[in-house]
Order: structure tokens, then C-alpha cells, then sequence
């Protein structure tokens, strides 16, 4: 009797020992992957030089005692525990509008005063996976596993739509620059966004809110996310879905881009009441809201100019 407890504590100890040989090991690969504590110690050597320790003596020893820690912005309303900050600690001081990546400040930080940090976080707007601490994780360029990889630069408007309805009043010129171009194209022949448009294809209201799991990614190249989907189904329609009866249409990189932004912002999701714009009575000019350096620089490009540019084209033929 004796003997048997002796074992059976005997091999209780040796599997303890294993574990914690196992967990300790773990430990170890898991610090190999605290990319971010270089960039903090980084960051806080860079603020250092900006501060003076004789004017501000005070901020100064602040920030001198600062320790490695990872930063987090929690948003209940869509469940988002976004990190991003972990890294991009400068996002929102005027002080490293100069700085490299990831220290930065935000290009846009009138965008930011209107969509608090500590209130948005960044994913709803940039996609990515805001939970990862490293800069594979995050999705900066599309990983397996994670169903909505960073949104590319020219496609940005393509998250306003969540929220937004009224595109003109935000100055969303690549969204008003698609819906333009989805109707000289008649793409609402065939497809339906908001009771208007035919059945041959799939109703487009909600297609922002469409699963990115139930799209076939066969003939995708590169990441297998609905954004690079739509683009290259808008290129080449045949040879993402073989036997479609859509067809290639003569378009600029650029007017792909501004189509797909649309497309991928229709949605129907209700967001909670102090995440929803209030309707403007009548839209104000997309300078009144010139967030985007395009749209200080020229005003959008409406129907005329799209056709002459489209019309430059050559028709590409479907193989
Ligand atoms: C581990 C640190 C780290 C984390 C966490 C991180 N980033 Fe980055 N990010 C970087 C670095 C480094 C760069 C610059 C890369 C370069 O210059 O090639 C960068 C660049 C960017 C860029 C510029 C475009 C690009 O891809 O180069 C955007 C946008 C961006 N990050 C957004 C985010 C968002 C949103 C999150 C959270 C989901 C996030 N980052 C989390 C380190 C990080
Ligand atoms: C309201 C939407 C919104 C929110 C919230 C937001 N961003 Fe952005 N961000 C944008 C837009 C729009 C751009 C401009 C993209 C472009 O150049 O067209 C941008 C650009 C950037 C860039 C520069 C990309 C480049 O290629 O140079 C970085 C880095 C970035 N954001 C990081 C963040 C981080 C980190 C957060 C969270 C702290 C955040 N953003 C929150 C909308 C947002
Ligand atoms: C999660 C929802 C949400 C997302 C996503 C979002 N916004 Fe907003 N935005 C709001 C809310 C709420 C307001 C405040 C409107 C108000 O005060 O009535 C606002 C305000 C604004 C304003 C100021 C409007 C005004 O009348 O002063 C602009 C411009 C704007 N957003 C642009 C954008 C752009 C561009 C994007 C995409 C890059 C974007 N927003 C993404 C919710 C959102
Ligand atoms: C002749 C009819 C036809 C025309 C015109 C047409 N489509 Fe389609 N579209 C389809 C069909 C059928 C499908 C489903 C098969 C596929 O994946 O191609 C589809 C698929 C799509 C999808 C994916 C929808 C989903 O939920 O999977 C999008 C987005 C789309 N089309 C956008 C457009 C746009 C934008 C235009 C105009 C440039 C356009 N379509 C023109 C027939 C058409």
C-alpha cells in the first residue's frame, strides 16, 4: 500500500518537473517575441532628447522612470482590445510628426480629435489584429488565421462606410469616387444596394458585413482576405470565379481601388448610439471636411473626367 502511494507520487513529481520544464521553455520562445520593448526603449530615448530635464524637470523624471509595458485600448461596444499603441507610442504627439515609424504622428490628427483614441482604438478603422504584440501579428501585411488583415492605404475609406453614411459630409472622396463609378458602369444590372439593382448577382447592401471565410480564395494571389479578393475579382473576374458572368471593365488601378473601397463599406450593422453620426441636414462641400491631402489638393473627380479616363482604356479581353 505504501509502495503504491511512494509511485504514484514518484511519477506526480516527474510529470510536475516536466510541465514546469515545458512551461519555462515556453517562457523563454514567448520573450523572443517582445519585439516591443526594443521600440519603447527606443521611443523613450527619442522623448528624452525632446524634453528639457531644466524646464520641465518634472515631465522629465516622469518619463525617465517609465518601465516597458504593453498598452491597450479597450472598446466593449465591438469587443476590440487593440495594442497598437504598444509601438506607436508617438500616434498622437505633434512632437514626432518628423519621427520614423512606428513612432510617428498620426497624418491625420484632426481625423483622430474626431474619433478619440481612447474611445475608437485603431482596428475599427485599420483592421489588423489588435491584440498581437509584434508587428507579423498585427497583420501588417496579411497573416493566415486572422480574417481581416490591415487595410491597404488607398482602401482606408472602405472602414468609414461602418459608420458613415453620408460620405459627401465627411469628404470620403474614393467612397463618393466609387458609388460614381458603380453607376456608369451599371454594375446595378445585376447587383442590389438598397432595393435599387437586378438579382443576376448577389445583393451588395450588407457586403461589408459578409464573412471573409465564405469566399472561395482558389484563384486569389497573396493574402486570402476579402480585400484582396474584391480587387483582383474587380481585375480579372473570369479567373477568380471561372464562369461568372461578370466581365473585366476598363479601369485604372486607382478607380479599382476607389470601386472596391465602396463595395467594401456598405454595411448594415447597427453601432451603438454614441458611435453613430448624427444626420446632417444638407451635405456640406467634401472641402469642408478636407481631412485628406487629395482633397485640399483638387476636388473629386466626378462622372465627366471618370469616362474620359475610362474611355482611354483599352477593353481588356477576358482569356
Ligand atoms: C510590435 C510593434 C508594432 C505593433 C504592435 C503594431 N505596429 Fe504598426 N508598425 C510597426 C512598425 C515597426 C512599422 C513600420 C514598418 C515599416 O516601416 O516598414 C509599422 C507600420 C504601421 C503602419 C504603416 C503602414 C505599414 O504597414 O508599414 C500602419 C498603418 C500601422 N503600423 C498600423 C498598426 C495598427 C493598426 C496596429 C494594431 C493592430 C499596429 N500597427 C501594431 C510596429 C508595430
Ligand atoms: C477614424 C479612423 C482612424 C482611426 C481611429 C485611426 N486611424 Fe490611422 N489612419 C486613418 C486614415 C484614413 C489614414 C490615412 C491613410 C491614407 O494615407 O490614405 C491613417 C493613417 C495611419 C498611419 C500612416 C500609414 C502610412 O502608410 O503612412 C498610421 C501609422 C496609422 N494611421 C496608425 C493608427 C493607429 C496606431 C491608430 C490607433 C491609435 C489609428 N491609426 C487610428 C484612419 C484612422
Ligand atoms: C465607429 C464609427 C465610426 C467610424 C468607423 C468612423 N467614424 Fe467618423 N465619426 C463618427 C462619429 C460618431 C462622429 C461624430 C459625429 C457627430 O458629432 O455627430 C464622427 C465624426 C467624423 C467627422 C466630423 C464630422 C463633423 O460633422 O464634424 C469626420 C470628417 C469623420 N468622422 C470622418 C471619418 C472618416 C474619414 C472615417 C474613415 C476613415 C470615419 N470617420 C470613420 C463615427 C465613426
Ligand atoms: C452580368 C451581371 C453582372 C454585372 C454587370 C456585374 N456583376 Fe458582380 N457579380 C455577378 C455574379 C453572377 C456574381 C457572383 C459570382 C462571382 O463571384 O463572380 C458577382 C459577384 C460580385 C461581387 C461579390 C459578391 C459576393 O457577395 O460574393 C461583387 C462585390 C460584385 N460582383 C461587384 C460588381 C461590381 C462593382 C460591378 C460593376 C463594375 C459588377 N459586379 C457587375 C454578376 C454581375
Amino acid at each position: 500500500m505504501e509502495k503504491a502511494v511512494l509511485r504514484k507520487l514518484t511519477s506526480l513529481c516527474i510529470i510536475c518537473g516536466v510541465a514546469v520544464l515545458v512551461l519555462s521553455g515556453f517562457a523563454a520562445f514567448r520573450d523572443g517575441e517582445r519585439e516591443w520593448m526594443p521600440h519603447q526603449a527606443h521611443y523613450k530615448e527619442q522623448l528624452l532628447k525632446k524634453l528639457s530635464p531644466v524646464k520641465n524637470p518634472i515631465l522629465y523624471q516622469r518619463v525617465l522612470r517609465t518601465q516597458p509595458e504593453i498598452k491597450q485600448i479597450v472598446v466593449d461596444e465591438w469587443g476590440a482590445v487593440d495594442r497598437c499603441t504598444t509601438c506607436h507610442l508617438g500616434i498622437e504627439d505633434p512632437l514626432f510628426a518628423g519621427a520614423a515609424q512606428p513612432f510617428k504622428t498620426h497624418p491625420y490628427p484632426e481625423l483622430l480629435k474626431k474619433h478619440p483614441v481612447e474611445k475608437y482604438g485603431c482596428t475599427i478603422c485599420h483592421g489588423g489584429q489588435g491584440l498581437a504584440t509584434t508587428y507579423r501579428g498585427a497583420a501588417h501585411k496579411g497573416i493566415e488565421h486572422w480574417p481581416v488583415p490591415m487595410v491597404a492605404k488607398g482602401m482606408m475609406q472602405s472602414r468609414c462606410g461602418v459608420c458613415h453614411k453620408d460620405f459627401l459630409a465627411i469628404g470620403a472622396d474614393r467612397l463618393v469616387q466609387g458609388r460614381e463609378i458603380f453607376k456608369q458602369m451599371h454594375c446595378a444590372g445585376c447587383h442590389r444596394i438598397e432595393k435599387v439593382g437586378g438579382d443576376v448577382g448577389p445583393e451588395l447592401s450588407a457586403f461589408a458585413d459578409k464573412d471573409p471565410g465564405n469566399f472561395a480564395y482558389a484563384n486569389v494571389e497573396g493574402s486570402h482576405s476579402k480585400q484582396a479578393w474584391v480587387m483582383q475579382h474587380f481585375k480579372d473576374p473570369q479567373k477568380v470565379t471561372p464562369g461568372t458572368p461578370m466581365r473585366p471593365y476598363p479601369m485604372t488601378d486607382e478607380q479599382i481601388e476607389c470601386l472596391a473601397s465602396y463595395v467594401l463599406s456598405l454595411s448594415q450593422k447597427e453601432m451603438p448610439r454614441q458611435y453613430t453620426p448624427k444626420e446632417q441636414p444638407s451635405a456640406p462641400s467634401p472641402q469642408a471636411h478636407a481631412w485628406t491631402a487629395a482633397a485640399q489638393a483638387a476636388p473629386l473627380t466626378l462622372a465627366g473626367e471618370l469616362s474620359a479616363s475610362a474611355a482611354d482604356q483599352p477593353e481588356r479581353s477576358s482569356k
